[in-house]
């Protein structure tokens, strides 16, 4: 079987903002760069364009999407948010942040979108596309990793073009993503704020906000976030984790000091051991080292800062897969 190539736009020319738009507003999906990761887009408030979306993922339903903003004010048009919450979109938004607050009854968003739940995941991103096209919508759009379930999260087109080609209409080209791992997912609940999902945004400039530490993160965010299954960003290759003396058949990811030596090859995630690069780099290299070999082993990463969300990817991408 053929499959159509993936008609790819520059993310950075209004005209082509111009044509995605006129897809989504007729269903159609669109995927599109932010700071984090290509998302893949979808008129949040059409059911039909939500399920299609579901169904070119091969998404379990029942795991809920975040919808994408341009602004608090629409934020505020779809959840309720406590003051400590407003603090934190106030430090933060545009950024990659999403706050799951309680869903108000007359939000743009399908039932679909929402799984179901009463609560709604909403993000203001820093990113002229997505927040260019909401604006010409004048609605949410969900938006998803632009990748197959289960699969690698995309920080390029060409990745998202790897993945979804014959499956999606269009993918608007804006370079590789900046942080390079998905949103920090915040929960506003009668309890507090709740972590989650570390990403992004790392815990401790939220700390830094609110003043206190953060809960959660622990074995029980899979209970409130359903996507956030074992084996979420799974490349093909077996993964050893936290590995100083990789062996002969494997392709090292390299940190800082830890450069691999006596592996089959060597990708740097960042020589100099900055934890942002890292980030950047992180799904791209495991693309890449699962294209070279059959066994990936990945340097120790320090676990604060964006290296919790880090340890975080790549703990899901070493879970077996047989669940
Ligand atoms: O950086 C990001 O957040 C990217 C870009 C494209 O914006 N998007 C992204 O979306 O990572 P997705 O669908 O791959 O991850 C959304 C996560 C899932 O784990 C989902 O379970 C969780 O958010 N989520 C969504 N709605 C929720 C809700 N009401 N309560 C708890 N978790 C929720
Ligand atoms: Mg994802």
């Amino acid at each position: 079987m053929t499959v159509a190539p993936l008609p790819v736009l520059d993310a950075h020319d209004p005209a082509s903002l111009d044509r995605a738009a006129a897809i989504l507003r007729e269903g159609g999906l669109v995927a599109v760069p932010t700071e984090t990761v290509y998302g893949l887009a979808a008129d949040a408030s059409n059911a039909s364009a939500v399920a299609a979306l579901y169904a070119a993922k091969g998404r379990p339903a029942f795991n809920p999407l975040i919808a994408h903003v341009d602004s608090l004010e629409r934020a505020l048009t779809l959840i309720t948010l406590s003051d400590a919450a407003l603090a934190l979109t106030h430090a933060f938004w545009p950024g990659p942040l999403t706050l799951v607050g309680r869903r108000k009854e007359n939000a743009a968003i399908s039932d679909l979108a929402a799984a179901g739940l009463d609560t709604l995941a909403v993000r203001w991103p820093d990113a002229p596309a997505m927040t260019g096209l909401v604006a010409r919508l004048d609605r949410p759009l969900v938006a998803p990793s632009a990748n197959p379930s289960g699969t690698i999260s995309p920080t390029t087109a060409a990745h998202v073009a790897e993945g979804l080609a014959g499956r999606i209409a269009m993918v608007l080209d804006g370079g590789p993503c900046t942080a390079g791992v998905e949103s920090t997912i915040i929960a506003d609940t009668p309890e507090g704020l709740v972590l989650l999902r570390p990403g992004a945004l790392p815990r401790e400039a939220i700390e830094a906000v609110t003043g206190a530490p953060l809960k959660g993160a622990g074995g029980k965010a899979a209970i409130t976030a359903p996507g956030m299954l074992k084996s979420h960003y799974a490349p093909r290759a077996r993964l050893r984790l936290n590995v100083t003396r990789p062996e002969a058949d494997e392709i090292y990811l390299a940190f800082a000091d830890h450069r691999g030596s006596g592996a089959k090859a060597v990708l740097h995630l960042s020589e100099s051991g900055d934890l942002a690069e890292a980030a950047a780099n992180l799904f791209s290299l495991m693309r890449k080292a699962d294209q070279m070999g059959e066994r990936i082993a990945v340097a120790p990463i320090p676990a604060t800062g964006l290296g919790e969300a880090i340890n975080d990817r790549l703990t899901r991408a070493a879970a077996p897969k047989d669940s």
